[in-house]
């Protein structure tokens, strides 16, 4: 899987309504042209969220975070594959058959529609979760090994996971935070310019910017960062 030339955010947008997630849309893009729709909005207002963020111009990601027997996880990634997303989320603790089984799904199901296929995303361990970095790689090259176009992981791994990763990958990295102190519910936690350094191509932003007095200007500041870490890098 080919990288990125330059390190993009997305807006984690976990907030309440369709109204909330209309508003942020309509104040950040095109700064930000992926928007990160997870279990939250999604069990609310199911595809009319997705075809909202279309209807803007905006891209998906569908963070659902799949975990279920092989054929089930392959019908709900081919109905995602229906949805148009850019790109989406299942747990490789699913296991190699569950992986598998995406991945080809994936593929039919964009030739069908003539549609690029969507990236499909691997969990390793949720960065609210304390981990040792030896199951993060085993988990990140079981689910590349099995078609997977990149990972989720903290950024605070990423390093370790371009050094001992032969493949090109797509890294996708949460727990950002303006500096590295506030936690909240992350236990692995970096600034923009740490998970750049990482190695990461997809940084994923949620609280920082949603809770921000002024969203905009967050996202603004969060984005020079981007720029100048990624123009060092
Ligand atoms: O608010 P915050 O910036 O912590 O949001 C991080 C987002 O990334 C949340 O939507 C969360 O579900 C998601 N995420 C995560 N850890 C993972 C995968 C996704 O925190 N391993």
């Amino acid at each position: 899987m080919q990288r990125l030339n330059s390190p993009e955010i997305i807006l984690a947008l976990d907030v309440d309504t369709l109204e909330e997630a209309e508003s942020f849309v309509g104040k950040l893009y095109p700064k930000i042209k992926i928007f990160k729709v997870g279990s939250h909005l999604f069990t609310a207002y199911g595809p009319k969220i997705i075809d909202l963020l279309h209807k803007k111009g905006a891209e998906v990601f569908l963070d659902l975070k799949y975990f279920d027997i092989p054929n089930t996880v392959a019908q709900a990634v081919a109905a995602a594959v229906r949805l148009k997303v850019k790109m989406l989320t299942l747990h490789i603790s699913g296991g190699q058959e569950m992986l598998k089984a995406a991945v080809v799904s994936a593929k039919e199901q964009a030739r069908a529609l003539k549609n690029p296929p969507p990236l499909l995303i691997g969990v390793t361990v949720l960065t609210s979760q304390k981990t040792n970095s030896r199951e993060v790689l085993k988990l990140a090259k079981q689910g590349i090994a099995c078609g997977l176009d990149g990972v989720v992981c903290s950024a605070q791994e990423g390093a370790m996971l371009r050094r001992k990763i032969k493949n090109n990958f797509i890294m996708v990295t949460p727990g950002i935070r303006p500096d590295a102190s506030g936690e909240d519910d992350q236990k692995r936690v970096a600034t923009v310019s740490q998970a750049v350094k990482a190695g990461s191509d997809f940084l994923v932003i949620g609280r920082p910017i949603l809770k921000a007095a002024e969203p905009l200007l967050q996202t603004e500041k969060m984005l020079g960062d981007l720029s100048r870490s990624a123009g060092c890098h």
